[in-house]
């Protein structure tokens, strides 16, 4: 097979947006933005990967238009971007500029930390975090929190009420419609990892019984499916990707579906509203998602709703996520399984986090079949 024959470098069109291979850069936090505007080595960071053959790349969380978008997360962050306000959307101006010169194409990740922001943190420290039911999530959960964030989180807080919900959601669509003027190709939400609207979708943390609750999993879809519309509102035709979970932070273990129906319920909501693509996060992509079917997250995701989908996680490395901080991470030559999988249509985009941290030039050493950098968390130190 000659290398552009391979699964992983055929071109995909998505409402109208050509990737050129299948590689994508999974959405990825670094702190390098203070005060919400991206700093200078953030450009040669992003383009960096473009050059090196990336097919999409999704950017690291930006907080959404809405004074609790963005506070410290569980691990103390901070300096992240935002996309409104005339300093960061010059900057990401240049940004998207430079992966279109290299040849790339760029989505931003909108984001609201919703729950997991740390109260009285961020630009607006006066103001309580966003929960749908004030609530951080279950005590107990299988979690690497801190336990002073911890203890400060469990504690209820008032719910939000519908005008805070329909704010957020304005919040979402303003931001999209900045995305779409400085020149990005598509949307990315970050819907996933107990995060708004992650909140909304899980039982423990949305214990509504109005509109935007209940028992059913497709009806606590319902904040997601109208975030998606009002994107689509200001977006136009660009492509909406989204991002679900499983996972959360507040409890690695914690699902939101039990069964393929019940996730049906989830996504069909998602997908009437005007999902293009669907990323399914996992910690290994390659995990089967329910008992008594081998198929994985990203392959039930796509099997139910017939849309575009992207696995992630572990992609060239030897372990997850939450395992990676401690030392160095062995490298491991997975994707000739990815390709295989492509090939049998379980799903079409595979997003690649660490791998691409730890080298720009990942992409093109899948191609010439060379060995990959290993990750190793000092990596997170600089941004290169
Ligand atoms: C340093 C770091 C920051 C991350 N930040 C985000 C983020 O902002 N948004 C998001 O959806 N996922 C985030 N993730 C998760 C990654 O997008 C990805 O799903 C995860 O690392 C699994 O992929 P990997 O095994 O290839 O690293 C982050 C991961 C890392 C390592």
């Amino acid at each position: 097979m000659t290398t552009s024959d391979r699964p992983i470098f055929r071109p995909l069109t998505v409402r109208g947006v050509t990737l050129r291979n299948r590689i994508v850069m999974s959405p990825m936090t670094r702190m390098a933005s203070p005060g919400g505007v991206p700093s200078e080595p953030m450009d040669a960071y992003y383009r960096r990967r473009a050059e090196h053959g990336v097919g999409l790349i999704v950017t690291e969380g930006i907080g959404v238009d809405h004074p609790t978008a963005l506070g410290s997360g569980s691990l103390g962050e901070d300096n992240m971007p935002e996309l409104h306000g005339d300093a960061a959307v010059a900057r990401w101006r240049e940004i998207v500029a430079g992966v279109h010169q290299a040849g790339g194409v760029i989505f931003p990740q909108l984001w609201h930390q919703g729950p997991i922001r740390a109260h009285r943190t961020g630009p607006y420290p006066e103001l309580m975090s966003s929960r749908p039911s004030g609530l951080w999530g279950p005590r107990g959960g299988f979690s690497t929190v801190p336990e002073p964030y911890l203890e400060d989180m469990l504690a209820p807080t008032a719910p939000m009420t519908d005008e805070d919900i329909v704010d957020v959601i304005a919040g979402f669509a303003r931001s999209a419609a900045n995305a779409r003027a400085t020149g990005f190709d598509g949307i990315a939400v970050h819907g996933a990892h107990g995060y708004l609207p992650d909140a909304f979708f899980w039982h423990e943390t949305n214990r509504r019984d109005d509109r935007w609750g209940g028992t059913a999993l497709r009806e606590r879809a319902r904040f997601g499916a109208e975030l998606v519309k009002a994107i689509r509102a200001e977006a136009g035709d660009m492509p909406i990707m989204f991002r679900y979970s499983q996972w959360k932070q507040q409890d690695y273990d914690g699902r939101l579906a039990q069964t393929p129906a019940e996730l049906e319920g989830l996504l069909g909501a998602l997908a009437d509203a005007g999902v293009d693509i669907f990323d399914a996060s996992t910690r290994y992509y390659h995990h089967a998602a329910f008992a008594g079917s081998p198929l994985t997250l990203a392959g039930w995701t796509r099997k139910l709703t017939g849309k575009t989908t992207m696995a992630v996680g572990g992609i060239g490395l030897l372990n997850e996520l939450k395992d990676s901080f401690a030392g160095e991470v062995g490298t491991v030559n997975n994707v000739p399984d990815v390709e295989q999988r492509i090939e049998a249509g379980e799903f079409d985009l595979v997003g690649v986090g660490r791998s691409l941290i730890a080298d720009p030039a990942w992409a093109e050493k899948v191609r010439a079949g060379e060995p990959f950098e290993p990750f190793h968390p000092r990596v997170l130190a600089a941004i290169h």
